[in-house]
């Protein structure tokens, strides 16, 4: 796993330079510089779900909210706030018996999944206090293609009647390979979202021999359509510059098809087929804090693809990007002036648009409009 945490500058001013590049719908998202830019009331992936187990208590940090998570003893995944709401003290340093934590202050006991007070050991039958009206803050929490998943609802606010379901990566046959990776970049989450669906940097950054080269660059035609919370780049026949293409269409004579959707707060899905096989992955990058993101990459598979083949290449890429987000955050320390432009950075645009979008129906609770008005052709070398 690929790990390296690095400083960078505060969110607000990349996100503001983004937005003047924008456009108009990026432009009325003045709401997302009064926050930290994060999307909340979406399901975020906190931990593998293999780093739980036992009685053992994990921490980790999604849209800066300190978790706590664990496992009760019938195997269902919990996470709470890692703070406890007496005085504050981490409850990760407590105990957990497969039930309740107990805070390592005073002793106060938490239900594991509902957060609930069971328990305050220094009250005496004089004490009136409602122990059982007493909740740790805890989110909602689902488990699903090797992740336990938290629903992050935003302070103060109502869960939904019905939460969605948690992301389920898309498979095609009972028997495939799986893997998963995961590379954290210094940056604001919409840096990495849009790094992460930008098509012009393939040649430069990930260079070589079986994948692109400078020389390989031409020009391209990508059809996009949107879909509820996102959009699609309709189903093509993948770039004829990738060897491992060629070689896949050779193979089952079929043809290749790819299909890549982008959906808010940040996923995109690739599914690729051709005839009986198939390849399928999902790339998220979830907000840690307001300077650091993680990509979680999971992919499966039922080509004649060995794991440790895939990983080697994978990583490889996950690396080069890694690498490219650091120099980048130290170029946005000094706050630039930022560019978005036509047509390779559409995806971007229309990230942006989305995301003021989907606020400002929250806030009016009116219907999302989505910022593209129907199918579109977009055009660049790459
Ligand atoms: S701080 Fe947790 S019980 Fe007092
Ligand atoms: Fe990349």
């Amino acid at each position: 796993m690929l790990r390296r945490v690095l400083r960078c500058e505060a969110m607000s001013e990349t996100v503001r330079s983004l937005m003047q590049a924008g456009g108009a719908a990026a432009r009325d998202a003045s709401a997302l510089e009064n926050d930290l830019g994060f999307l909340w009331d979406f399901w975020y992936p906190a931990v593998r779900s293999t780093t739980v187990s036992g009685q053992q208590l994990v921490t980790a940090m999604l849209l800066e909210v300190p978790l706590v998570l664990g496992r009760t003893s019938e195997g269902k995944a919990f996470a709470m706030r890692d703070s406890c709401p007496h005085r504050g003290i981490p409850l990760s340093h407590g105990r957990f018996d497969g039930k309740a934590v107990e805070c390592s202050y005073h002793g106060w006991r938490f239900e594991a999944c509902s957060g609930q007070c069971v328990e305050i050991p220094s009250l005496t039958s004089q004490d009136k206090l409602k122990v059982e009206r007493i909740f740790a803050g805890h989110y909602p929490c689902g488990e699903r293609d090797g992740y336990i998943w938290v629903y992050m609802n935003a302070a103060g606010s109502r869960l939904p009647e019905t939460i969605p379901e948690t992301p389920k990566l898309s498979v095609f046959s009972e028997k495939y390979r799986i893997t998963h990776l995961a590379c954290e970049l210094p940056s604001h989450v919409d840096q990495g979202i849009i790094g992460l669906m930008d098509p012009a940097h393939g040649p430069f950054v990930h260079q070589s021999w079986y994948w692109r080269s400078r020389r390989s660059i031409h020009e391209k035609e990508k059809k996009f359509e949107p879909i509820p919370h996102g959009f699609r780049m309709s189903p093509h026949t993948p770039s004829s510059n990738s060897a491992p293409y060629r070689m896949l269409q050779k193979y089952t004579g079929a043809p290749v098809t790819t299909t890549i959707d982008f959906v808010l707060p940040n996923m995109r899905t690739e599914e690729i087929r051709s005839g009986k096989l198939w390849f399928s992955s999902r790339a998220t990058v979830t907000p840690v804090r307001r300077d650091l993101c993680r990509i979680d990459f999971v992919a499966a598979w039922n080509l004649f693809l060995p794991v440790w083949i895939f990983r080697m290449f994978a990583e490889r890429f996950l690396r080069q990007d890694q690498k490219t987000m650091i120099l980048q955050a130290e170029g946005l320390k000094h706050n630039p002036r930022l560019m978005l432009i036509d047509d390779a950075d559409r995806p971007a645009k229309w990230y942006f648009g989305l995301k003021a979008n989907l606020l400002e129906s929250r806030r009016t609770g009116g219907a999302m409009e989505h910022p593209m008005d129907g199918p579109v052709s977009l055009h660049w070398r790459s």
